[in-house]
């Protein structure tokens, strides 16, 4: 049984909840009955939302434009949030995109698995597209868009609840195992000799290297889903660092919420988003004190 140390006070603020994951976790959420800000970057996709929400009788849920990609649109919501509510508690910074554009047909008619196509070596092949820009877009929106949102309203955690929190949506492909150059992924175990400025100049090498059409393979980098590995496996190890910064002021942690059907996956997984937000939530409601600094895998925490 959740301790429940929320009321209707307690604002959590979700990215990327116009559909999915975020969607649901915008409404597990609001039936526990806190205030919720449900973010997106599209007004008329966030506004659809919010009819689904308003008509599943959820009136606890409040709209605000967010574009992780846009620091201007962060400050906007950083603004709102004070103005509004003074402050919040709860961040969940899920919003995210694959990096890949998937051919979802000759996925379908060739019967190949995205499981499988995730961990095979293949680079490009008929089933998805890889380029530079998609790599890059990708890292802004998943690694940068996180630090951004956490830069721009981290100083609006409040304590009145108790420590508030951060919860990181990320995956099992950010493991450490799955950068196969050893130095890195030597210095990536060790929270010791990392630091933001190392992952942001281990990002621009991998960029370079995408950019200059180099064999990604042979230059250590994680392939397929380059782009995709590459920006969570630097939210798993700055989840790490920002728990350290953070340690006596917020709980931070991130979660792999399960292979889910949604638009990422094409719709196919093993679980429903509302099963998917559950371990999201779960971290979200843990009681005061609780543990700061892990990766969950869906609900249990699991190695980096
Ligand atoms: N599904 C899985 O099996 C799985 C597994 C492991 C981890 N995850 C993680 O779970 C999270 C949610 O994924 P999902 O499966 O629910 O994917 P999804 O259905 O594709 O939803 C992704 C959400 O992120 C939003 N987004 C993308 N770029 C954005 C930006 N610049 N600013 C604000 N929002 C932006 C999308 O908005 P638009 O509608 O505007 O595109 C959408 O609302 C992600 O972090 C993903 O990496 C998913």
């Amino acid at each position: 049984m959740d301790q429940k140390w929320w009321s209707g006070e307690t604002v959590a603020v979700v990215t990327g909840a116009n559909r999915g994951i975020g969607l649901e976790i915008v409404r597990q959420l609001a039936r526990k009955g806190m205030t919720v800000v449900l973010t997106c970057r599209n007004e008329k996709n966030g506004l659809a939302a919010m009819k689904e929400v308003g008509e599943a009788g959820l009136d606890n849920v409040r709209f605000h434009i967010l574009d992780v990609q846009s620091s201007q649109s962060v400050s906007d919501l950083a603004k709102w949030l004070k103005t509004i509510f003074g402050g919040f508690d709860i961040l969940i910074n899920n919003a995210a995109v694959s990096g890949q554009d998937m051919n979802w047909e000759v996925m379908n008619k060739t019967g190949v698995d995205l499981r499988q196509l995730l961990l095979s070596s293949e680079g490009s092949n008929e089933t998805c597209v890889y380029d530079y820009e998609s790599a890059r877009t990708c890292i802004d929106i998943n690694y940068y868009g996180t630090k951004r949102v956490v830069k721009g309203l981290q100083p609006l955690l409040r304590e009145t609840f108790g420590r508030p929190r951060i919860v990181n949506v990320t995956s099992v492909y950010g493991l450490v195992k799955m950068m196969p150059n050893p130095e890195l992924q030597k210095q990536l175990s060790d929270i010791d000799k990392v630091s933001e400025e190392f992952l942001d100049s281990m990002v621009s090498q991998f960029l370079e290297d995408v950019k200059q059409n180099k064999n990604l393979e042979e230059k250590g980098w994680p392939v397929p889903f380059s782009g995709y590995k590459m920006s969570k496996i630097c939210i798993n190890t700055y989840t790490r660092l920002l728990a350290r910064e953070l340690s006596d002021k917020v709980t931070v942690n991130c979660v792999h919420p399960g292979y889910v059907k949604t638009g990422m996956t094409g719709g196919t997984g093993d679980l429903s988003p509302s099963e998917g937000a559950e371990s999201v939530v779960k971290l979200a409601l843990s009681p005061p004190g609780g543990p700061s600094g892990n990766f969950y895998i869906e609900k249990e925490i699991g190695g980096f």
